[in-house]
């Protein structure tokens, strides 16, 4: 029958035969996938893995401290971070396209991921020939159920290295659900703000200001963030809640009156939904008593803001996303 600690053995073991003595890179994004599939990966081949986190400067507040800190003292992980946040301000600079935002997000993204890479590859040899990948089997059946190898474009002359990298992938998370990754990264040892994290855009809060993505707007948005997030775990409705974005409105201002006078401040957008799978959604009925705590404390708190407002709008035909 199944059993976490069954499972967990199977794949250790199956992983150490796949890899023998050669190497292994794994991507960890953050989420709840990857952090799985690398602890899995390190408890099999120990020091044989080197992951690599890339800061692209659009993470909520405390998530990139949860990969460095939290998940490397939860696994002992061999971890690299590649600080990209400028790299990847400069690129947005300007941009207000939301799918011109998710491009140049993406393709900066590969090319820091490929270089550290290269970098590793460069430390470490020939010998690493392996990429971890957190592959589900929802994701499997949608794909049409392939496996094999990754090739590597690398655009970047780094000493001697070949032009096409072929890796080949390690998914240890193929035959297995959300809830039963969840169930195997708690018996792993994870904490629960990785285990238990409702997903989050790979383009992260550069999808949630709409308008012009800047350093300021980024702190000011986490800011906002965190207190939403704080309030809706303070209530214990963290698991009623599928994801509840906070969207910063950059473009819009509208004239409010805080202390002695006028402002003309942005609206913060909450965006909470209930769903099965994100492919539809219902914009979820939080308690008055909650909002009223979560908009007074972004009015009070986060400069600049002196408007909550409250997206009523189900999937289709909104988006849970407003970019
Ligand atoms: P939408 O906005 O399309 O979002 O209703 C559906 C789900 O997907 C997440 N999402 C993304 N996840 N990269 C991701 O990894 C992306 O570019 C991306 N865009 C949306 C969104 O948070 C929701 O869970």
């Amino acid at each position: 029958s199944w059993t976490t600690g069954s499972v967990i053995e199977e794949q250790v073991a199956a992983i150490r035969e796949q890899v023998g003595d050669k190497r292994a890179i794994c991507g960890l994004s953050g989420g709840v996938d990857s952090a799985v599939a690398a602890a899995l990966v390190q408890k099999a081949i120990g020091t044989q893995l080197t992951c690599v986190y890339v800061d692209h400067g659009l993470m909520r507040q405390g998530e990139t401290e949860q990969v460095e800190k939290d998940f490397v003292a939860a696994t002992g992980v061999q971890l690299k971070v590649v600080d990209a946040e400028e790299r990847f301000l400069t690129a947005l600079k300007g941009v207000s396209d939301p799918e011109e935002k998710r491009k140049i997000i993406g393709r900066e993204f590969i090319r820091v991921f490929e270089q550290a890479q290269a970098e590793i590859i460069a430390d470490e040899g020939p010998e690493v020939a392996f990429l971890v990948q957190g592959t589900l089997y929802p994701d499997v059946v949608e794909s049409g159920g392939g496996t094999g190898t990754a090739n590597i474009k690398s655009h970047h002359n780094v000493g001697g290295l070949p032009e096409d990298l072929e890796f080949k992938l390690i998914e240890p998370l193929r035959k297995l659900f959300k809830d039963e990754v969840r169930m195997v990264g708690q018996e792993l040892g994870l904490p629960d703000e990785i285990v238990q994290r409702q997903p989050f855009p790979g383009p992260g809060l550069g999808i949630r200001i709409v308008g012009e993505v800047t350093k300021e707007r980024l702190d000011l948005l986490r800011e906002a963030d965190a207190i939403a997030r704080e309030e809706l775990t303070a209530a214990g409705l963290d698991r009623d809640i599928w994801q509840c974005p906070v969207v910063l409105l950059a473009d819009v201002r509208s004239v409010g009156v805080q202390g002695d006078g006028r402002t003309y401040g942005h609206p913060i957008v909450l965006r909470p939904v209930s769903s099965e799978d994100a492919m539809t959604a219902d914009w979820s009925r939080l308690p008055y008593d909650v909002l009223a705590k979560i908009s007074t404390r972004i009015t009070n708190e986060v400069a600049d803001v002196n408007r909550v407002v409250l997206d009523v709008t189900s999937k289709p035909p909104g988006t849970i996303e407003w970019e």
